[in-house]
């Protein structure tokens, strides 16, 4: 099993480039075999939740190649298979494929994804979703089979604007020749907008991206040959902002999207944060110790879930008591007990944690509960006394790419240790 041994005190200064969307990526790659030939992918963050994608596209007979941070899917002799369950397991979001293959194929078989670290994470939208666009779906013993019968013009209207629903909707009806589907209430994240500007690229023809309804007018085929550059990550951009901030450190991270920011940017300066930003990079410089502030986590444009956990880590050293309420998951606090072996004063009460800021948190040895919550694990542990050792660093693999290397580059001691047990 690895771990980090991370030195705590250190602020971190200088410059690191930010890589590429993890959740931009994921729908990419599935659209990646809609044009039944070659596709070029850039800024491909090098994480395991990439390599698993790539596996189950391996396992459906595409060719894949990587160089670097590029990526070719040669899908021109793709089989329609299942998707192997223990893929779906290990990557829920991998149900998104789902979306991609019955426009392939008119047909797919997957099986339940289960739920994972921070809730129980539902397809119901997905699979009504699928229904409204005349696909017919059986279930027996986990496993779902999905068969396209005739499709119409139709308008979905979402319960909840669901990221993975939306870029499954998008995927399964980008292909129906003189189709019309209308999505209303659809997710209105960054990652949608990518994956929506890469199949227009492709030809596909699809409106309102970003917005809060999106229209795809159905076409026959795609073009060939093209390639594509994958967004930065918001979120390990944001990962990196905090980073800073908790340290009380003055970074400029590169390669970056402000604009998609926007929210996390706000909080950090309501903080006591200096930021400046331009159109690719933002400076952040934190001279004083955080300001407590309340945080309500909501769909995009709102304060991203995926922030949840690494802002709690800045503000279990803020100067009061913070309020963080987290909407979207309903397991997303797990991670507090490890900060609290820290010494974080954290109370929680349902969906909303109340966290007494203290002047310093203490080194000592956490358990990774997932992605972001390792994450938060870590920044916390940059700004404690003394070491810490975090463990399970699969759950961080999963979705930072050499978040060690690019840390220690500002300044960060920190050591990756192996324990085989
Ligand atoms: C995507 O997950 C992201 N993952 C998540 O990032 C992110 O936290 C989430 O969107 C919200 O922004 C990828 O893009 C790969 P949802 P997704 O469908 O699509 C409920 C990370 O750390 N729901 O918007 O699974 C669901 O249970 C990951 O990078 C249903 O009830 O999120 C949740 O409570 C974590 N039924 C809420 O909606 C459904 O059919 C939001 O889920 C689908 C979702």
């Amino acid at each position: 099993m690895y771990s980090y041994i991370v030195e705590g005190g250190i602020r971190l200064q200088g410059e690191v480039d930010i890589s590429g969307s993890k959740n931009a990526t994921l729908p990419i790659l599935a659209a990646s075999i809609l044009n039944r030939d070659i596709i070029n992918l850039y800024n491909v963050p090098n994480i395991e939740d990439v390599k698993t994608t790539l596996k189950i596209l391996e396992h459906l007979n595409c060719k894949i190649r990587k160089v670097n941070n590029k990526i070719v899917v040669d899908s021109r002799n793709m089989k329609n298979t299942s998707i192997p369950e223990e893929l779906m397991r290990k990557l829920r979001s991998s149900v998104i494929l789902a979306g991609a293959i019955l426009s392939r194929f008119d047909s797919v078989e997957f099986s339940y994804p289960g739920g994972c670290d921070i809730g129980a994470r539902p397809i119901d939208l997905h699979l009504n979703s699928f229904k409204k666009l005349g696909i017919k779906i059986e279930e027996e013993n986990g496993k779902i089979k999905c068969i396209r019968e005739k499709s119409n013009n139709t308008i979905i209207h979402l319960d909840f604007p669901s990221v993975g629903a939306t870029e499954n909707i998008i995927l399964a009806s980008v292909l129906l020749p003189n189709v019309q589907t209308i999505v209303e209430n659809v997710a209105m994240e960054p990652e949608i907008v990518d994956l929506c500007s890469f199949l227009n690229k492709l030809g596909a023809k699809i409106d309102g991206a970003g917005t809060s309804i999106i229209k795809i007018n159905g076409v026959s085929k795609l073009k060939k040959g093209i390639s594509y550059n994958i967004m930065p990550d918001r979120i390990e951009a944001g990962t990196f902002l905090v980073a800073a901030a908790i340290t009380k450190g003055d970074i400029i991270i590169n390669k970056v999207n402000p604009d998609d920011l926007k929210a996390v940017i706000f909080k950090l300066e309501e903080c006591g944060a200096k930021i400046k930003t331009n159109k690719t990079s933002i400076h952040l410089k934190m001279d004083i110790r955080a300001k407590p502030i309340e945080i309500k986590t909501m769909p995009y444009p709102g304060f991203p879930t995926d922030m949840q956990a690494i802002f709690t880590s800045l503000l279990c050293t803020a100067k009061g008591t913070s309020i963080v309420t987290e909407n979207i998951f309903e397991n997303r606090f797990k991670y507090i007990g490890e900060l609290r072996r820290m010494g974080a004063k954290i109370k929680q009460n349902d969906k909303t944690i109340i966290i007494y800021g203290k002047r310093r948190l203490l080194g000592a040895n956490v358990l990774s509960t997932d992605l972001r919550g390792g994450a938060s694990l870590v920044l916390a542990a940059l700004a404690s006394k003394g070491e810490s050792k975090i463990s399970n660093l699969e759950y961080l693999l999963r979705g930072y790419d050499n978040l060690d290397t690019k840390l220690n580059k500002l300044g960060a001691n920190i050591r990756r240790y192996y324990e085989d047990y």
